[in-house]
């Protein structure tokens, strides 16, 4: 049994999705906001996971907030750290504490669109794909081994909200998948750091359902 914790700041559909999957040989340990009005933590209450609430505005420093983070996460000794639209940047070396064992989601077909706002860079940029990353957490920002990704087409008149709940969709598909294979250990690394999965049978299955091929039939 493999135990989790998992990192929100708002919404938390992502957490919700990771807790509806009722994943094989994992137990939800706690949820930690660091605003106390994340809307995700009712969620979480109303399923009798423990939640804390690590409110960044009461660190005069980055790194102290950080370390107050850790401890509070070490308390449950995770096996994993899920970040699941946790929006604080976290320091060197945090990130280095929980290496390879902290995923986290980004709304865009890494190394494409790192940052904020992805679905407005898509756009703006006119990528015909877009998509979602679940990747484990480096120091570089959005730069971490990747694990799985999802695809979704940019339709003419989509704009950034249409888009965002196409990805969205695709998210809550592919976080559950990817703890499920950390979870189960399927997931190993390269000798260049890279991630490697280990006896996935169904990955094509997933690859197929997202494929996306423009339909070039022409009438005109
Ligand atoms: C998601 O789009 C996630 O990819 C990004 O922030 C959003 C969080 O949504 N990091 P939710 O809180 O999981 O609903």
């Amino acid at each position: 049994m493999k135990s989790v914790v998992i990192l929100i700041s708002g919404r938390g559909s992502n957490m919700q999705a990771i807790v509806a999957a009722q994943l094989r040989n994992m137990r939800i340990a706690a949820i930690i906001a660091n605003r106390a009005d994340a809307e995700g933590l009712q969620f979480a209450q109303g399923k009798q996971i423990p939640t804390h609430v690590v409110d960044h505005t009461q660190y005069a420093t980055r790194p102290e907030f950080d370390t107050a983070l850790a401890q509070c996460i070490d308390i449950y000794h995770p096996d994993l750290v899920i970040l699941a639209g946790f929006m604080r940047v976290l320091g060197e070396k945090f990130v280095r504490h929980y290496s390879q064992r902290m995923l986290n989601i980004h709304p865009s077909l890494l190394p494409s669109f790192q940052g904020l706002h992805t679905h407005r860079q898509a756009l703006q940029a006119g990528v015909k794909l877009h998509g979602a990353t679940v990747h484990f957490v480096t120091a570089d920002l959005d730069c971490g081994p990747i694990v799985i990704q999802a695809a979704v087409p940019v339709l003419e008149g989509d704009d950034e909200a249409s888009l965002a709940q196409r990805v969205l969709a695709v998210e809550h598909r592919i976080y559950p998948q990817a703890v499920q294979w950390f979870v189960n250990d399927q997931i190993q690394f390269d000798s260049n750091g890279r991630v490697k999965l280990v006896g996935i049978s169904h990955a094509l299955e997933i690859e197929k359902e997202h494929l996306y091929v423009p339909n070039l039939d022409s009438t005109s």
